[in-house]
């Protein structure tokens, strides 16, 4: 059995990873897609072929009253998700909601409390848990192979050519580099850190924007201290692009991911104890296959709601 998805937006995402993804994985199936243009979202449906009699959309409440779809998946900019994410509930649909859930803790809380109430799923589209280097360095933190964990340091940032993208500005983004990739380390961060050292306690950052003098981050520097007295650092930038890097320490060994941030499931992973093998699997189709088997395993996904929230809510403190 499968899940029917739709959709929501044509852009980057959508096209490039999503729609394949759902394509790949055994228990989704690529069903309506939404767009502010009919014929964008035809265009869409015809490249990807998205499966119902009338696939393509420009109205939303349309799209939703169709009963065969089971599933959103929400790849609009993130200013739009709230209000897309609570019609699909109110429709009974469950959602996977592309990251940063929304932008303000209120919202999320709001979307949590309906799908709970509903008894539906709802996901967060964090990719870098389904990369197979960074699922078997969670393993053997859960293992104790790194003792108690004591710092994380991570770095993602890229070149913006200007400052066009709707990320720089205020109608329909609320960050720039740390909604691109900033959410991204501190998600890693928190799935890695916070079983071994409890909740975030403290939260600190230096952010700059004065190169476009707009008004989200273009650098940011996050400082985050936890419950444990464990600390943590990430760097998000969209001023220069560097090789990605994740550095992880305990007590007993310790990790360096270089080059596993991004959509390819790739890089590589020393460790204190040798190199990590590992193989480099698509990590937006274990995304999609995590999510469509929660429907049906009536389980929580991967990356709940609550795990959103908590992540913007760290965002919302330090930018
Ligand atoms: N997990 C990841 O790896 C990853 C990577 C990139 C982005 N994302 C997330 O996915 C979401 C979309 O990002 P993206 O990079 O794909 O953005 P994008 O390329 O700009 O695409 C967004 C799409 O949303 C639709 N849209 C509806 N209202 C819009 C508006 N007012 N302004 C702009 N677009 C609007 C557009 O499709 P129509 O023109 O067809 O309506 C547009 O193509 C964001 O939440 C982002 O953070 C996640």
């Amino acid at each position: 059995m499968s899940i029917t998805f739709a959709i929501l937006g044509t852009g980057r995402i959508a096209d490039q990873q999503l729609a394949p993804a759902i394509s790949m994985a055994r228990s989704a199936d690529l069903w309506s897609v939404l767009s502010r243009s009919k014929s964008r979202a035809q265009e869409f449906v015809d490249k990807h072929g998205a499966e119902a009699p009338q696939a393509a959309y420009d109205s939303y409440e349309e799209l939703l009253d169709d009963p065969a779809l089971d599933a959103v998946l929400i790849a609009t900019p993130d200013g739009l998700h709230f209000e897309q994410a609570l019609a699909a509930l109110k429709a009974r649909k469950h959602v996977l909601l592309e990251k940063p859930m929304v932008c303000d803790v209120k919202q999320a809380q709001t979307l949590v409390d309906t799908a709970a109430d509903a008894g539906l799923r709802l996901g967060v589209a964090y990719h870098l848990r389904f990369h197979r280097g960074h699922q078997i360095l969670a393993e053997k933190i859960a293992n104790k192979e790194f003792g108690k964990l004591r710092h994380m340091r991570a770095q993602w940032t890229w070149h913006a050519p200007d400052d066009q993208n709707w990320r720089a500005k205020d109608e329909v983004g609320s960050w720039w580099g740390l909604a691109g990739v900033g959410t991204h380390c501190l998600d890693l961060i928190r799935w890695y850190m916070v079983p071994d050292c409890g909740e975030i306690v403290a939260a600190d950052s230096t952010i700059t924007k004065n190169v476009w003098e707009g008004p989200h981050d273009e650098t940011a520097m996050v400082q985050l201290i936890f419950e444990s007295g464990a600390t943590a650092e990430f760097c998000s930038s969209v001023l220069f692009e560097s090789p990605s890097r994740v550095e992880l320490y305990g007590t007993e060994s310790w990790a360096v991911c270089d080059n596993t941030l991004g959509s390819s499931g790739g890089g590589s992973i020393q460790t204190k104890k040798g190199p990590l093998d590992f193989d480099a699997h698509n990590p937006y189709v274990g995304e999609v296959e995590d999510f469509a088997r929660a429907i049906l395993d009536k389980r929580s996904p991967a990356v709940t709601g609550e795990e959103g929230l908590r992540n913007i809510e760290t965002l919302l403190k330090i930018a």
